[in-house]
């Protein structure tokens, strides 16, 4: 069965989420017929560089209708998506296909011109930079003086690898990370088509262990379907599928921080006791830290906007609890002890990021916590 995340690959750049620099220079190039013949698309693992290259492929190949909404149907946007068409080829450096003997024959087939419809012949090689160094030389000259009739689009996670002589014939674009609320909002729609009944809180929380990959984020969906068999999935699923401590826990543990729960003054064993819970699942010190992150946020927003709600997406229970400590913090002015407390918290991440221990880092930060709101 095709996987979710090949089922929705966008075939139209306005589908594209996120990456609004590659889409608007690219839908103007289209627009001006002013299409560069070496393209670079560089950065995160499934954040949109092959399928962008298709939708470029077919927006100028497309028989039926070029531009900015190729038809999808016609042998050549057909062939395009399937990653199989005679003029489009797809070829990726890591295998045998990025030696220098492929190279070679990729350069000498280059010459002739397309031979199934298209207008352009075109390369779209993945991994570039893991083609040896001979193919890379083979490479280099056609790049610099490329048949009218041809476009390379080479593609990679890792540029630092890319060699400087490489780059410098290719238009470069960057594919950032995408924002998790991006990721949650595709999600959603997905999730409506498939018709699988999940909580919003479930979706935000695929998202967010997606490390910015839309890839990731589909596949997490699709786990969690296949996890529950069709049945609606909830927060707690999510939560047992991707051993994330439960959101009661980050409540409990703002409360002692916050002093919703307790008598105002500071004794933080109740909480010590919370963050040792915390450690003791074995989560990644990375996602404590976002689902910290996440609910501090939840406070800013809901201290600094009159329509929050808009802004969070929270479970039911999550909702009861983030109004009690909103009031509480209204009460008692706690808006600069919440961004401080925020500012701790980035800084154990980055002692984290220096080798210091992840469990005495977020000890460490709890125990500040508690004082900065008890000052
Ligand atoms: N920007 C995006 N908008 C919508 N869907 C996306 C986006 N990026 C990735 N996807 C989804 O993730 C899948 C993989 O994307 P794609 O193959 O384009 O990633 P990639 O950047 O080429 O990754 P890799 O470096 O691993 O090759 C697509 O089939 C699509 O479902
Ligand atoms: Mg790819
Ligand atoms: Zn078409």
């Amino acid at each position: 069965m095709q996987s979710l995340a090949l089922k929705y690959r966008p075939h139209v750049l306005d589908d594209v989420v996120g990456q609004p620099i590659v889409v608007r220079t690219l839908t103007n190039a289209i627009k001006n017929d002013n299409l560069r013949q070496g393209y670079l698309f560089v950065g995160q693992f499934g954040s949109g560089k092959t399928t962008v290259a298709r939708i470029l492929a077919a927006m100028e190949n497309c028989t039926e209708s070029p531009g900015m909404h190729p038809c999808g149907k016609c042998s050549i946007c057909k062939g395009v998506f399937a990653g199989r068409h005679t003029d489009i080829r797809e070829i990726d450096a890591a295998s045998s296909a990025g030696s220098a003997d492929e190279i070679r024959k990729l350069k000498a087939d280059a010459v002739y011109t397309p031979v199934d419809g298209a207008k352009k012949k075109i390369f779209i090689i993945d991994e570039c930079h893991r083609m040896s160094p001979t193919a890379n030389d083979a490479l280099l000259k056609i790049l610099e003086e490329p048949p009218k009739h041809v476009r390379f689009i080479l593609c990679t996670t890792d540029v630092q690898k890319v060699r400087p002589a490489i780059q410098s014939r290719c238009q470069r674009h960057d594919f950032g990370k995408i924002y998790w609320s991006l990721i949650t909002g595709r999600l959603t729609e997905i999730a409506e088509k498939e018709k699988i009944q999940v909580d919003p809180a479930a979706l935000n929380l695929c998202a967010r262990l997606s490390s910015g990959s839309m890839r990731n984020g589909i596949s997490n969906l699709e786990k969690l379907r296949d996890f529950t068999g069709g049945k609606p999935v909830s927060m707690e699923d999510a939560q047992a599928m991707f051993g994330e401590v439960g959101e009661t826990l980050y409540y409990d543990l703002l409360d002692q921080i916050i002093g919703t729960k307790g008598n105002g003054k500071p004794d933080a064993s109740d909480g010590f006791r919370i963050v040792n819970q915390m450690l003791s699942t074995g989560t990644d010190f990375d996602l404590l830290y976002t689902g910290l992150l996440e609910h501090l946020r939840s406070i800013m927003v809901g201290l600094t906007c009159t329509k929050a709600g808009e802004f969070l997406q929270v479970s039911e229970e999550g909702k009861r609890r983030l109004k009690e400590q909103l009031r509480h913090c209204q009460e008692h002015d706690k808006l600069n002890a919440i961004i401080a407390i925020i500012g701790k918290l980035r800084h154990a991440k980055w002692e984290v990021e220096f080798n210091y221990p992840p469990d005495i880092a977020l000890q460490k930060w709890f125990l500040e916590s508690v004082f900065a709101f008890r000052r």
